[in-house]
């Protein structure tokens, strides 16, 4: 039997985004802008792209400029209106929700992934749903969460997004322990969050995106306090492996992902998603070939 569609995702947004103070004191790191357009909404398209149809934002206090974000700006449409700029009012399109498909729940203290997925567990109700980190961007043909909505189809149970990544760098990540591998999907017998370098069973990392059984926000009800005194999402899927479990996959996407939840990563996103767009291309790669051969000859 094939399990039951997954329409519903989460967006947990409440964290307080330290790495980037002091940008993040007054602007939710979600709405920090690679190109010309903030993370969330990269994020938003690719839940679309999976037939997502409702969007559940787990936000905190600060974060009022996202849910303006996703608002109608009936003054800024009208100026371009009276202007004829058709074109931009085109692209806030992207920008509108329908009425009802969006919500907004609160966290009132950042106590983790795990908490605060489980403060959205009244709007997902009983079914399986998608969790989406906006920080993890990822570049992919078809969206990440599109591919693993397939393959979830296949598999049911529980679904993480994973990737491989140098040894040394495991133990900044949830890293699943291999029972059986079959190539795209992993069958997972165990999962740790940010396990000692010398106790990752693996370098097989999971990375923001999720496909969960609604028995997760059941397993997160006990508010078990994980890695670094934080109620983890990792935990609460990990509680999934083994007998009476609904069983957990890794799925090896395709697409290049970036951590722009850290500097380094936000830059090397800024640049490719900058060189991949038609209209700037020409310019900007000019600069960095510029700038390049400039530090070299200073060397
Ligand atoms: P991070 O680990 O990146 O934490 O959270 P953070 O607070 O956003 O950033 P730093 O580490 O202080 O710079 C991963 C995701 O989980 C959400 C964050 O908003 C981010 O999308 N999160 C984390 C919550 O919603 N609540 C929490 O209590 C913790």
């Amino acid at each position: 039997m094939k399990p039951r569609k997954v329409t519903k995702a989460v967006f947990p947004v409440a964290g307080l985004g330290t790495r980037f103070l002091p940008a993040t004191k007054s602007i939710p790191k979600e709405i920090m802008t690679l190109v010309d357009r903030p993370l969330i909404q990269y994020a938003i398209d690719e839940a679309r792209a999976a037939g997502i149809k409702e969007f559940i934002f787990v936000t905190s206090r600060g974060k009022s400029a996202l849910e303006d974000y996703f608002d109608h700006a009936p003054e800024l449409e009208s100026a371009l209106r009276k202007k004829g700029k058709d074109d931009l009012l085109e692209v806030l399109k992207d920008t509108n929700m329908d009425s009802g498909a969006i919500a907004y729940v609160r966290q009132n203290r950042p106590m983790g992934l795990g908490h605060a997925v489980w403060c959205a567990r009244r709007l997902i109700g009983n079914e399986p749903f998608a969790v989406l980190l906006p920080d993890d961007v990822i570049a992919a043909e078809k969206s990440c969460l599109a591919q693993m909505v397939e393959a979830y189809e296949q598999t049911g149970g529980n679904m993480v997004a994973a990737m491989e990544v140098p040894p040394p760098k495991a133990s900044a990540y949830g890293v699943l322990d291999i029972a059986e591998d079959m190539g795209t999907i992993v069958r997972a017998k165990g999962m740790v969050e940010k396990p000692k370098a010398e106790e990752a069973p693996s370098n097989l990392a999971v990375i923001g995106r999720y496909i969960l059984s609604p028995k997760v926000l059941t397993n997160l009800n006990r508010m078990k306090q994980g890695a670094g005194g934080e109620i983890q999402l990792t935990d609460a899927i990990a509680e999934e492996i083994g007998e009476g479990g609904s069983g957990v996959y890794g799925y090896r996407f395709r697409g290049q992902r970036y951590d722009c939840g850290s500097k380094a990563g936000f830059l090397q996103a800024t640049v490719a998603f900058g060189m991949a767009r038609d209209d700037l291309r020409d310019e900007f790669s000019a600069y960095l070939h510029d700038t390049l051969a400039q530090q070299k000859a200073a060397q």
